[in-house]
């Protein structure tokens, strides 16, 4: 059940972070409503809280955790590079926009594998 909330929240998440970023781009005047302002802090917050539920559910801390410490990390720097690119604009706005679509992608592999090297 946790598990179903978590993935909900993901796709909210992520959603609610490419919907402003097309107002951004198209109607930015949008952007200043109070509703889309708080959103997505509530939003992330419940992700964050799903994903510590889970780790305390499944008692991951007492087994093998690096996993959890590489997806929290990329969490830090997915939001990060999503505080940068609603920020900026241009190349710069774009290129921190890719970061955090690879952190996304990462953290998601990370989580079905278990493995923060899986690339190795
Ligand atoms: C953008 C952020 C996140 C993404 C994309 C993400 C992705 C996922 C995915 C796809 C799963 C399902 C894995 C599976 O069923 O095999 C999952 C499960 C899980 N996630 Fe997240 N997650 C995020 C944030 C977090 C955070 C911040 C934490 C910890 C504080 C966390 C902890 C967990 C745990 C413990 C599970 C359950 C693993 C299992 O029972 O197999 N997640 N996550």
């Amino acid at each position: 059940m946790i598990k179903i909330l978590h993935l909900s929240f993901i796709l909210i998440s992520l959603s609610s972070f490419v919907g402003r970023l097309v107002l951004s781009e198209t109607r930015p005047e949008l952007l200043k409503l109070k509703i889309l302002k708080i959103a997505p802090h509530i939003i992330d917050t419940l992700l964050l809280l799903s994903g510590i539920t889970l780790v305390i559910q499944g008692a991951w801390l007492s087994t093998e955790y690096s996993w959890i410490i590489a997806k929290i990390t990329a969490l830090v720097f997915y939001i990060g590079l999503g505080v940068v690119t609603m920020r900026t604009r241009g190349t710069k706005r774009w290129l921190a926009f890719a970061g955090a679509m690879a952190c996304f992608v990462y953290i998601g592999i990370v989580a079905v594998t278990k493995d923060p090297f899986f690339f190795i």
